[in-house]
């Protein structure tokens, strides 16, 4: 073929190529989400957006909604019933008022912590979430990696061996930097031999510290969004009757320290404190068990109120609907020591590692800049000098 003719059948096929990629991209709900300017219009439905788009949380979220198979979306994003809780994780910090502090020194920020004892760079974490296999291949590999290399917490949660969108407990293990110290969920399944031998292996692939998740004893929230999918309520192999004294016992299970995950209560945190665990995680797993429950912000607020001493003698992470740096610090200014992250790591992953790394820098980057805004440079310094909560507490205080 002639080299003109040869250019003008490209010129042709790219102008095609350029058509069907528009007639592809279509609008996309943006589930009433804060309306930052994300332009979708170039993307390609079922296509990765190239991360540049790429600016905040949300963005990320939008960006797995693009790719992701509706059914897997949804399997992420669902939330227990009318989504009650799942709404109010989000919207509760826009009751929340930052004072910021001029004639401070702000040179230099630190957001550096420690969990349970160990040193991490940033008070957020990865937090434990199943079927990260749907949003990549690689599934929780790359969150451990993604954290390891940017020095934050992973709470890996291999789901049976049997399920393909999940690694093992080992394989996650692997995964991590030398050195790098990850803590690992678990659940409370009324078959014991397999909690037993979980936490053996747990403890043998190096984790240091267990978080077991008390919310979910027996069921699970019944979640229409995906149900809708998948038809059925999945059987949770829970323990059902798994009281005050199971949870004492379940200590003696393990040589790890380990955090209940689930309280959404003053007095269940209280019970914690007078059994002696060394920390606590607030948490409504993300609006998917107890629809109406609370958030973690008006738990903290009871907590402070009726149970006070709980922050002075344990830690307590919260975690639900932080999508912000300023959501980070909010809830360290209610007595958090540290924060998870649940749907938006899922999200990120669709990009691996690269997508999970980038979601970490966007968020440290408004944590350490909104610290420098308010006046305070190291992240143990926030405290509730730094908040108003009266919007919250006149509406919500037991
Ligand atoms: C897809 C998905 C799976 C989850 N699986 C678990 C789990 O197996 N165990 C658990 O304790 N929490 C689980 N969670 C809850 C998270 O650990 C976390 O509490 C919650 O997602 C935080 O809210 P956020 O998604 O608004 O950040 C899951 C959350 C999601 C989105």
């Amino acid at each position: 073929m002639a080299p003109s003719r040869l250019s003008t059948t490209f010129l042709s096929l790219s102008f095609i190529f350029s058509v069907l990629k528009l007639c592809l991209s279509i609008e996309i709900n943006m589930e009433g989400l804060p309306d930052t300017g994300l332009n979708t219009s170039t993307w390609v439905t079922g296509e990765l957006p190239p991360l540049e788009d790429i600016w905040d949380l949300n963005d990320i979220q939008i960006a797995a909604k693009n790719v992701l198979k509706p059914r897997y979306y949804a399997s992420y994003r669902t939330a227990a019933l009318d989504e009650i809780t799942y709404q109010a994780n989000l919207n509760i910090w826009s009751q929340i008022r930052l004072n910021g502090y001029s004639f401070r020194d702000v040179s230099n920020i630190t957001t550096q912590t420690s969990i349970l004892g160990y040193n991490f760079t940033q008070p957020f974490f990865i937090a434990p979430a199943a079927q990260a296999g749907h949003a990549n291949k690689s599934a929780e590999l790359s969150l451990a990696s993604a954290a390891g290399k940017a020095g934050i917490l992973y709470v890996g949660y291999a789901q049976k061996p049997s399920i393909s969108s999940t690694k093992s407990i080992e394989e996650i293990a692997a995964a991590g930097l030398p050195n790098q110290t990850m803590f690992h969920q678990e659940y409370i399944w009324s078959n014991q031999s397999r909690v037993i031998d979980e936490l053996q292996r747990m403890e043998k692939a190096g984790f240091k510290a267990i978080f077991l998740t008390v919310d979910n004893t027996g069921v699970n929230g019944i979640r229409t969004r995906s149900l809708r999918y998948t038809g059925a309520q999945d059987e949770t192999g829970h323990d059902a009757d798994f009281d005050l004294n199971s949870l004492a016992n379940f200590r003696n299970l393990t040589t790890l320290p380990v955090v209940p995950k689930g309280i959404k209560t003053w007095q269940d945190a209280k019970k914690c404190l007078d059994l002696g665990f060394p920390a606590i995680y607030v948490s409504n797993h993300g609006g998917r068990v107890l629809d109406s429950a609370p958030t973690a912000v008006e738990v903290l607020l009871d907590i402070r109120k009726n149970a006070p001493e709980v922050f002075e003698k344990m830690e307590v992470y919260a975690d639900g609907g932080v999508r912000r740096g300023t959501d980070v610090i909010k809830l360290l200014a209610l007595g958090a020591r540290a924060v998870g992250l649940g749907r938006s790591p899922m999200f990120a992953n669709i990009w691996g590692e690269e997508g999970v790394s980038r979601m970490i820098d966007l968020l440290s980057t408004e944590l350490k800049t909104s610290m420098q805004l308010m006046g305070v440079n190291d992240v143990s310094k926030i405290d509730d000098t730094y908040i108003n909560t009266k919007l919250v507490e006149n509406n919500y205080i037991q």
